[in-house]
């Protein structure tokens, strides 16, 4: 770990305006500066860097972050390599952190090992794509499934020969533990299971048409292979490993990344032939799930690269139910500025053989009438209900709140709600009600499990003493943060250092083992503090008053929020004032925050003042 104190120290040298404007052209807007926004596609600026602050922030579609942030998500930097490239920058030496020795050898071991496991990796896709060449029988196939040499080449395409030990040609010992680890050998213990020398050991990819999965860095990080005939498995991928993780890698990414910026959009399919068929057919801005479910992480790092997802699904059964968790997954990444479609093809065909088959011309038309998230919420939560009675018109409503409360905040939300509503022949008001009159919605635990990593967000600079009450209210009382929704929980984890690791720190807690005594989470949360080196104020919290037996703390933590949120807006308001003219989704977003702050002084007028420690 790099101590806290070195990044804070780093970051007060490092201009936030020079790293940004190495990669996005800036003018300056009033005291800040101003460009066209690097996350997302658009044609007037709303993406403001303050040198004053030294944050960027997005009016058009949210991003936030600092020098480091940037660095990590618009480089695609991990995080040590980021501080290293700022501390270079101002001209520091990152120190040799406080961990133990062991700590750092391991953390070093680990960086070293990732770097040797796609060299291998990278070997032995040179070597797939080498053996192609000099096998008919494996072009033969390709072309029979109507791929171009050129295409072939573009994602790298391979042959794994049909033999045992052909990697033992490739490398100097067939015995090496990379081999292994990278998931290229398999080793099994021989019957008698003596000696290490006895294990046998044989490669994992024989007599298959080769697909190197590659990091958006473009290092290969695993392998799906495909039969060339009929056999089972179809498919045999790589394992997980240090570099391979299926719920965050995206088969085609690294390839179709500068296509998702001309097409302006991001199509989702299932398969690796789908891809390559794609790209082929006019349609490179095609990526694909390695044989898993769309995870939210997914999401997530697809909204770097563009704003518009078109899920595609095969029109079966299977196909319904991979929607429905690619819907959860896409939820908490609605927000309004970005677009979500569902294209669903007829049964019999997946994409490739739809292209094929009808033409780009029609496959445009289905991404064209794609069904968007809003339509498919009501849908999923409709599967299975008859809506001409009372009960199956609630039975949805029960199905949709999860759902709903997985949406972040803002107009799409809102129009949910009334459409809901509406579908349940329900007045929007009373549906309101009912939702968020008692408690708030809550995330179904799994939901919120799957909830991506928060970006910390600098806006969200709520003020000590508010935060150290809501951290207080929580360690009263753990199992408030279950029945807060998810916007409440990114404003509170979201809070800058060290308040975003104790919130966090209380959502692990409560997710890993339920709601917990206020003792036993001091006792979590004073131990994190010791690992942060910030017990200063964890003992504070400990010292406030121990809460009158009648308070009400779930709504006095209400109010905190509120306060938060309020804070937040402001901050935010004030960054678009100091800022100039932008573009107009910068000044609709400006509407927004007024109407918001006006209706949390309305609400907060209300409420008592906050009470002391
Ligand atoms: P499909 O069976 O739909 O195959 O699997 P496909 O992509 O259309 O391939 P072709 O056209 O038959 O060659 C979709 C995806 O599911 C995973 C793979 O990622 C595959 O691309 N899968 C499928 C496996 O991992 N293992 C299998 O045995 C089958
Ligand atoms: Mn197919």
């Amino acid at each position: 770990m790099i101590p806290a104190t070195f990044i804070q120290d780093m970051l007060s040298r490092v201009d936030v305006v020079e790293v940004v404007g190495r990669h996005v052209e800036l003018k300056k807007a009033g005291i800040n500066h101003k460009g066209l926004c690097p996350f997302h596609g658009e044609k007037s600026p709303s993406f403001i860097v303050s040198p004053s602050r030294q944050t960027y922030h997005c009016f058009g579609c949210g991003v936030h972050g600092d020098a480091l942030r940037f660095l990590m998500e618009h480089a695609g930097m991990g995080f040590v390599d980021a501080v290293r490239d700022l501390a270079q920058q101002v001209g520091m030496a990152v120190p040799e952190d406080d961990s133990s020795p062991q700590e750092r050898e391991r953390a070093a071991a680990l960086k070293q090992r990732q770097a040797t496991l796609t060299e291998v990796l990278a070997k032995a896709g040179e070597h797939y794509k080498q053996q192609l060449k000099t096998n008919p029988r494996a072009v033969a196939y390709l072309k029979g499934r109507g791929l171009s040499g050129q295409v072939a080449a573009r994602f790298g395409l391979g042959y794994a020969p049909d033999g045992w030990r052909a990697l033992a040609s490739v490398f100097p010992r067939y015995d090496d533990p990379l081999l292994e680890e990278s998931g290229l050998v398999i080793s099994q213990d021989a019957d008698d299971g003596a000696g290490e020398a006895d294990r046998k050991r044989y490669d994992r990819f024989r007599d298959r048409i080769m697909f190197p999965i590659r990091s958006v860095q473009g290092e290969v990080i695993g392998f799906g292979g495909r039969v060339l005939d009929k056999g089972e498995p179809k498919y045999l991928n790589s394992p997980e490993t240090a570099v391979f993780v299926k719920g965050r890698e995206l088969y085609g990414l690294f390839e179709a990344r500068a296509a998702l910026r001309q097409k302006g959009y991001v199509l989702v399919v299932e398969g690796y032939m789908d891809v390559v068929a794609l790209a082929q057919l006019g349609f490179p801005n095609a990526v694909a799930t390695l044989g898993t479910a769309c995870t939210a992480e997914h999401v997530q790092k697809l909204f770097r690269f563009t704003d518009s997802v078109v899920f595609s699904f095969d029109g079966d059964a299977a196909g319904r139910r991979a929607a429905g968790r690619a819907l959860e997954a896409a939820l908490p990444h609605a927000t309004d500025t970005r677009s979500i479609r569902f294209l669903f093809l007829p049964p019999e065909h997946d994409p490739d053989s739809f292209v094929r088959e009808r033409g780009s011309d029609a496959f445009e038309q289905c991404v064209a009438d794609a069904v968007p998230l809003s339509r498919q919420l009501v849908e999923a939560a409709a599967d299975g209900t008859t809506l001409d009675t009372a009960e199956g018109r609630a039975r949805m409503l029960a199905n949709a709140k999860p759902l709903w409360s997985a949406l972040p905040d803002g107009a799409l939300k809102r129009q949910m709600l009334t459409e809901l509503a509406a579908q349940a022949r329900m007045d929007g008001a009373d549906l309101a009600s009912l939702w968020l009159g008692g408690t708030a919605p809550r995330m179904p635990r799994e939901a919120a499990v799957r909830r991506p990593p928060r970006a910390a967000n600098r806006l969200n600079r709520g003020t000590a003493s508010l935060l150290d009450r809501a951290l207080w209210l929580l360690l009263q009382r753990s199992d408030l943060w279950l029945a807060l929704d998810g916007e409440s929980h990114d404003i509170l984890a979201g809070q800058a250092a060290p308040y975003d690791a104790f919130f966090g720190c209380v959502e692990r807690s409560v997710l890993d083992h339920g709601p917990l005594g206020s003792a036993a989470l001091l006792a979590e949360l004073r131990t994190h503090a010791e690992q942060i080196g910030a017990t200063a104020l964890i003992s504070r919290i400990a010292e406030f008053h121990d809460p009158e037996p009648d308070a009400d703390l779930a709504r006095e933590l209400a109010i905190v929020l509120d306060r938060l949120r309020l804070q937040a807006v402001e901050e935010e308001l004030k960054l678009l004032f100091d800022s100039g003219t932008l573009s107009e989704d910068a000044q609709r977003r400006g509407k927004e925050l007024i109407a918001t702050q006006a209706r949390l002084k309305a609400q907060l007028a209300k409420a008592p003042e906050p009470a002391a420690p």
